[in-house]
């Protein structure tokens, strides 16, 4: 009697996530260059009981020749880095909120306040076109 009434209340953590789901965001693989490019896509994502679509952004680039999906989360507080948004700092992402700055590969620049590089997304390349995967944390 206990357990089915057990099993209804962790049914969601004992499903498998869905963290492993690759999106075909729509771009092709030779628009992918060395000049970081904002990319939006949709994910499915499920909370316990609550499932829910959420639009997510990747700056995407190519850097020395490996395909890059960087999150725009600002590693130090979390606002958003655009790149080359600030000209006083050309060829970087700049985070407007404390003056975050990050190299093309989103490594964070010493002396500024990120102590961490920016997150990054799996990628996989399928039909001549970019899937962008789960968020690796750094
Ligand atoms: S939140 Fe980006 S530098 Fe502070």
């Amino acid at each position: 009697m206990l357990f089915p009434m057990v099993r209804f209340a962790v049914d969601p953590a004992l499903k498998k996530g869905e963290g492993g789901n690759f999106v075909d965001v729509n771009l092709p693989l030779s628009e992918v260059t060395d000049k970081p490019k904002s990319v939006q896509f949709k994910v499915h994502k499920k909370d316990g009981w609550y499932s829910f679509d959420e639009v997510l952004t990747a700056w995407v680039l190519r850097d020395k020749g490996k395909i890059l999906a960087l999150s725009p989360v600002c590693k130090h507080l979390g606002c958003t880095v655009s790149w080359e948004s600030n000209p006083q700092f050309p060829n970087t992402f700049f985070c407007p909120c404390h003056f975050g700055r990050y190299t093309k590969d989103g490594t964070n620049v010493p002396g500024t306040p990120p102590a961490k590089p920016l997150d990054h997304y799996e990628t996989k390349e399928a039909n001549g076109k970019l899937l962008i995967g789960p968020l690796l944390k750094t």
